[in-house]
């Protein structure tokens, strides 16, 4: 007997044929240059089963089917929100941020052309936007302290349903724990149910920051500006060779020159034929438009009551 999940009336909803895995792995590369070895097969398995259920339709293999049916180009967007990887969090891979604040944001305001000391910062691959937040808050102090006239944070991401959770800024309490004590109480703001304790980035930060849909594929990134901090991290893994140094190359182009690329830790640039010197082990300067968002407004503001944090002190905390 198959230990597989089983739908009643059905066989084996969970297995797809080599046959229909490999449609998949190439529609799946050739639309988001994400890399799928074979040994993908079982996670695409199991991140379509919510969705071949929503659909009721009695097996992934039949999904694949559903997918690549004419007319259904609509389905292509929950697949793609399905199938990408999405986790990440506030102060991920927290030297960057310290980086940013003692040595990037103070060589870029020093600089002659900053005279203007307008700071435009690009989170590529933002994700559900604790990384775009984090960079809002870094920059609100940073700006705050320099008496530096502001900054703006354009966040892309290729999945919709993480560009509306980002849009909305709501996350769960346990979420914000690596956020400094300080920074919650200026830049938090917390919900008043007790079932569900939820914190919400402030409207100040919020406003801070766009939100758009960007896949690293596309032509053209119809992108304006250009900008004085990069980051593009934790993404560039799921690439192959190529495809990492096109993408760079594509992303260095709207870098100011002297501006910073940040990329993950578990990434590297070395091999690449890319515009950038690193500086560091992770950040690099070089040279470098938006379209309207469709990601504008949010019906949370009428969802629940708000109010800034109050942070206790607590014994080994930030
Ligand atoms: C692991 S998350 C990284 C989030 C954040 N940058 C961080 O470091 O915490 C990777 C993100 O890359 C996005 N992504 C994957 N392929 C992409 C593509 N072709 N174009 C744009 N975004 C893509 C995914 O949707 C996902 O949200």
């Amino acid at each position: 007997m198959s230990d597989s999940i089983q739908f009643e009336g059905t066989t084996d909803v969970l297995q797809l044929s080599p046959d229909g895995y490999g449609r998949l792995a190439r529609y799946i590369t050739g639309e988001l240059g994400i890399k799928m070895p074979d040994s993908k097969m079982n996670m695409i398995q199991s991140r379509l089963v919510r969705r071949v259920r929503e659909l009721g339709l009695s097996s992934v293999e039949h999904y694949g089917q559903y997918l690549f049916a004419p007319g259904n180009n609509e389905e292509r967007e929950h697949f793609i929100n399905a199938v990408t990887t999405n986790k990440t969090d506030f102060f991920r891979e927290p030297e960057h941020f310290q980086y940013l604040t003692d040595i990037a944001l103070p060589s870029l305001v020093g600089a002659a052309k900053y005279d203007s000391s307008f700071i435009r910062v690009w989170s590529a691959a933002c994700s559900s936007g604790e990384e775009p937040y984090t960079l809002a808050m870094v920059l609100s102090e940073f700006t705050r302290k320099q008496r530096q006239s502001g900054f703006a944070i354009l966040a892309t991401d290729v999945s919709t349903k993480v560009l509306q959770m980002a849009q909305n800024g709501v996350y769960a309490e346990d979420q914000i724990a690596p956020v400094p004590l300080a920074m919650r109480s200026k830049y938090l703001l917390q919900n008043h149910s007790r079932s569900e304790r939820l914190i919400r980035i402030a409207p100040e930060l919020r406003q801070r920051v766009s939100f758009h849909h960007l896949n690293f594929m596309a032509p053209n990134y119809q992108i304006k500006d250009r900008f004085d901090i990069i980051f593009l991290r934790n993404v560039l893994i799921y690439f192959d060779k190529d495809v990492q140094e096109a993408v760079v190359n594509k992303v260095c182009h709207y870098l100011s020159p002297g501006g910073y690329l940040f990329v993950s830790h578990s990434e590297s640039l070395s091999g690449l034929k890319v515009p950038v010197k690193s500086v560091r082990p992770l950040s690099i300067a070089s040279r470098c438009q938006i379209t309207n968002s469709p990601w504008q407004g949010s019906d949370f503001e009428r969802a629940g009551l708000w109010s800034r944090r109050k942070e206790q002190k607590i014994e080994g905390g930030h």
